[in-house]
């Protein structure tokens, strides 16, 4: 993809299903008719439909089902954010596939996006789904060094922007499971964030953030434990979702909740944020730390990330790393 689909995509949007002249298009971006149409035909052959509207030029009339990356490029664009983003058709893991270009010196930061992943993972060595085409695998890369201390809010900080973000954009209320689920209201999985770093000398020099964000429910081929416990975007979003579009909006939240975090300007909308979607908040859980088992009841999450937990004694410990469960209240 060059520029100028991005620049063509980016008309059609702006028009925001209007029409967009041909003529017009060939005079803003210096380019021929001819280039144009041949850039019109190349996009209705990817699945954009670009329908001709007599006299006035064409319009965009349906978009594709899989992120298309000049319409990304469009999207993100359009919502004034600059962080290139590389859309792959698949790959391992687009974590992998981040962290291969840091290490390799890729200007940072970035964001690697892909339709399929052969290899996706989750956090403690699980597999992430992620052979079907249609949902949504991204990574953003940094160079932050940063110092190690300073990491711990970084994944629930994140997630509750993609929250924000989802609801504002989707009207889709998901609540943050701390530490790196997003959850629907009957608490399905809906996405799952993957943080990995490299740090040298107490300093973080390569940072990943990678999402996975279901955009429909599971799939019938899915295994059954999964299918009752995935959600998706779509099942509790308020319209239609365009893959390319959300992927866009996504990526643009995240980049603006990165920039406060590496400044270090979030901690007032951390906790208001962190009271708004923790959704384990008053809740009884179980957390699983270092393979004991402890049972308690959630009291939100602290500045450093941490997950505040009363113990049935009454005691409250901070929990900084771990796997939590709901449990069903006594009775
Ligand atoms: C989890 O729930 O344990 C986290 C899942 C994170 C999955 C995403 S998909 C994009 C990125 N690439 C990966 O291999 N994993 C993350």
């Amino acid at each position: 993809m060059d520029n100028l689909d991005g620049s063509i995509l980016r008309a059609f949007l702006d028009a925001e299903g209007g029409a967009v002249s041909g003529d017009d298009l060939a005079g803003q971006l210096g380019v021929s008719r001819v280039a144009i149409w041949a850039r019109l035909a190349r996009l209705r052959r990817e699945g954009l439909t670009l329908e001709a509207a007599p006299r006035k030029g064409y319009r965009l009339v349906a978009t594709p089902p899989r992120a298309h990356p000049a319409l990304l490029e469009a999207h993100l664009r359009r919502l004034g954010c600059r962080l290139p983003c590389e859309v792959l058709g698949e790959v391992d893991s687009t974590n992998s596939e981040a962290e291969r270009r840091l290490a390799k010196g890729a200007e940072a930061p970035f964001a690697v996006l892909a339709r399929r992943q052969t290899a996706g993972r989750g956090r403690l060595g699980r597999a992430w789904q992620s052979d079907r085409d249609g949902n949504l695998y991204l990574s953003l890369a940094f160079r932050p060094f940063l110092p190690l201390e300073r990491l711990g809010p970084f994944t629930v900080w994140m997630g509750l922007a993609v929250c924000e973000h989802l609801a504002e954009a989707h009207g889709a209320s998901l609540g943050l499971k701390w530490p790196n689920d997003l959850l629907d209201a009957d608490g399905r999985k809906v996405a799952g964030m993957l943080t990995e770093a490299r740090v040298d000398a107490d300093a973080v020099r390569d940072l990943v953030f990678g999402l996975g964000l279901n955009l429909e429910g599971p799939g019938a081929d899915w295994p059954a434990e999964l299918r009752r416990k995935a959600g998706g975007l779509r099942p509790v979003a308020r319209g239609p979702v365009d893959p390319s579009a959300a992927a866009a909006g996504v990526i643009a939240a995240l980049e603006r909740a990165w920039e406060r975090f590496e400044e270090g300007r979030f901690s007032a909308d951390f906790r208001k944020q962190a009271s708004r979607w923790d959704c384990l908040r008053g809740k009884p859980v179980r957390v699983t730390l270092r393979g004991k088992p402890l049972s308690g009841v959630a009291e939100g999450i602290e500045d450093d990330g941490a997950l505040r937990l009363r113990l049935a004694g009454g005691k409250v410990m901070r929990v900084a790393s771990g796997e939590v469960t709901l449990r069903e209240p006594a009775t």
